[in-house]
């Protein structure tokens, strides 16, 4: 019963099937070839199509033999070009033939393809597939080429069978070659399979996604003070024909609104591996009553999908703040103190403190490790006037950022009321590691840069690194209980 299913099904897929498969190989390589339709129940038999003579099983000392459904030539010579024939012969006495061509180019010095390549076109987003290689027992890929220059780089993920190109464009085209080796009793053999290569992703979308702020987020406000909601979402990867991030108030479009207290900016950048984000800021000239009661909602959308996120706004509860600076840096997980420790520890707070009156937040310091950390972060970073962040590899590398890096990022981004000031304690050359909103930071005002001399002296409060730092801190309470602009 059984077989007579798996009999109905394969000759419905049979009449159907016209494959005539050709085979590119290299003379003095390995080459396997298989017949395109099979299933265990049914017997298949090699012929050379031309003479009509059976290939057989292997034999002690045979280069070409066949096996169910896979002929081997092992090695090719260029004599072996030609077409080939496999018959399956079912329960029923139908047979059904399929022919295949095979041409063996000479192995020439400087050729590493052939010069005709017929396994299909890889037409895509990155991925290409080596060739025939799933006919090989136990091969194993040793080198990926492009136009025969062996492949090399972090873009190239490379994956058993295949390699990944990361946001394939044009310059990504052309001949992919795989060359692996193939063990057949004890004797290695080389094959290199190619195909063509053509990039297809102009701009392939994304699920559109808000990065910024998160839905239900609830944002501190001033009657009568002016406040900027920022909105940032990540569309895709490239530039996309359908972007669009904006803001609602209460379901109407601020476009539409047309009240001249609000007004929109938007503007695009390109991530790292070229995702494609979209910003838009929405400017209130000045918060109103009413305001407290509206629902502002984000809007972003591609040609995929939509996405939003609502925030609300309430009263700033009243409190003085208590900090000039909350100080973020990487701390050290050995029992070693780093440089930047000791700076954290002993050089700043005997400047910023001592000698120029401010009040700093250092983790360590004024919130112990064991404390409820999230919270007792969260509220004094709230309490403070400045946020401190060093820049060093350590921070930068660090896979998961510390927690109160996070919400300061966020405060500082979204709040809109919370000044940044880097202080670049390592050269970090090119910022492109950096987070994303560490960057859009440092492209907004830049960094204030330690330099080796000041190690020298560190303590000397007239260097310029300092009187950098004073010019970005609030005035002392000493001078004004205001808050500079910086
Ligand atoms: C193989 O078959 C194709 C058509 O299927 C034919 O054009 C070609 O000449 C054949 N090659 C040989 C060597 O017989
Ligand atoms: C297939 O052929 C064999 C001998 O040629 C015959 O005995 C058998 O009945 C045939 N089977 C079918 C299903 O026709
Ligand atoms: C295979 O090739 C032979 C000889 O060229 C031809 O007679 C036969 O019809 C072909 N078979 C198929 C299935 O194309
Ligand atoms: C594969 O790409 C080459 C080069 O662009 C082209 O000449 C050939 O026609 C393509 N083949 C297929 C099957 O699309
Ligand atoms: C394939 O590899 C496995 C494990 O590496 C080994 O046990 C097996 O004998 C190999 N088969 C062939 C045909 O070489
Ligand atoms: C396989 O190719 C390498 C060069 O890529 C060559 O050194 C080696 O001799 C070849 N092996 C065989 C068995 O042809
Ligand atoms: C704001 O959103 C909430 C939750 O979706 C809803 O219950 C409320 O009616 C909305 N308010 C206005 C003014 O649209
Ligand atoms: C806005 O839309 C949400 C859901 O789409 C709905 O719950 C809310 O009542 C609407 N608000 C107004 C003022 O239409």
């Amino acid at each position: 019963m059984m077989g007579y299913v798996h009999l109905i099904f394969l000759s419905t897929f049979l009449l159907v099937s016209t494959t005539s498969e050709t085979f590119d190989a290299l003379e003095g390589e390995a080459l396997v070839i298989k017949c395109p339709r099979w299933s265990s129940s049914v017997k298949v038999t090699w012929y050379h199509t031309n003479t009509n003579k059976i290939i057989p099983a292997e034999k002690e000392g045979s280069k070409m033999f066949s096996l169910d459904r896979f002929l081997w030539f092992l090695p090719t010579s260029t004599e072996d070009s030609g077409n080939y024939t496999c018959v399956i012969h079912f329960l029923n006495n139908r047979t059904k033939s399929f022919n295949m061509s095979v041409r063996v180019y000479p192995n020439k010095q400087g050729v590493c393809f052939p010069s005709q390549i017929r396994y299909p076109n890889d037409t895509g987003r990155g991925k290409i597939v080596c060739p025939t290689i799933d006919n090989y027992k136990n091969a194993t890929i040793i080198q990926w080429y492009k136009d025969c220059k062996p492949l090399q780089g972090e873009r190239y993920f490379k994956g058993e069978k295949y390699i990944f190109i990361n946001n394939p464009g044009k310059e990504d085209d052309g001949y992919y070659t795989c060359k692996f080796i193939y063990t057949h009793k004890g004797n290695v053999y080389n094959v290199s399979a190619t195909r063509i290569f053509i990039s297809k992703a102009k701009h392939s979308p994304l699920p559109p996604k808000i990065l910024f702020p998160k839905d239900k987020d609830v944002i501190e406000v001033e009657l009568g003070a002016a406040l900027s909601l920022k909105c940032q979402a990540r569309l895709g990867i490239k530039k996309q024909p359908i972007a669009v991030v904006t803001w609602d108030v209460d379901n109407i479009s601020v476009k539409n609104l047309d009240l001249p207290r609000f007004h929109e900016k938007t503007h695009f950048f390109e991530g790292r591996e070229q995702e494609y984000y979209k910003e838009t800021t929405l400017h209130i000239t000045e918060v109103k009553k009413e305001d407290l009661q509206a629902n502002f909602t984000c809007v972003a959308m591609n040609e995929m999908h939509n996405t939003k996120a609502t925030v609300t706004m309430q009263l700033k509860a009243q409190y003085g703040k208590i900090y000039d600076a909350y100080v973020i840096y990487p701390r050290s997980h050995t029992n070693e103190a780093s440089f930047v420790e000791y700076f954290v520890y002993q050089i700043m707070p005997d400047i910023l403190e001592n000698k120029c009156g401010y009040k700093l937040c250092i983790y360590g310091r004024d919130i112990y490790p064991g404390e409820d950390t999230a919270s007792a972060i969260e509220k004094r970073m709230q309490k403070s006037r400045r946020l401190i962040i060093l820049l060093t590899h350590q921070l930068i590398n660090c896979k998961e950022p510390a927690y109160d890096q996070h919400i300061a990022l966020y405060n500082a981004l979204i709040q809109n009321n919370m000044k940044v000031i880097l202080l670049e304690m390592e050269t970090i050359g090119t910022y492109e590691k950096l987070q994303e909103s560490l960057r859009f930071i440092i492209q907004q005002q830049g960094t204030v840069k330690w330099k080796e001399q000041h190690t020298v002296h560190p303590q000397s409060t007239n260097s310029k690194f300092w009187k950098q730092v004073r010019y970005l801190m609030p005035l002392t309470l000493k001078s004004s209980y205001s808050d500079n602009a910086g």
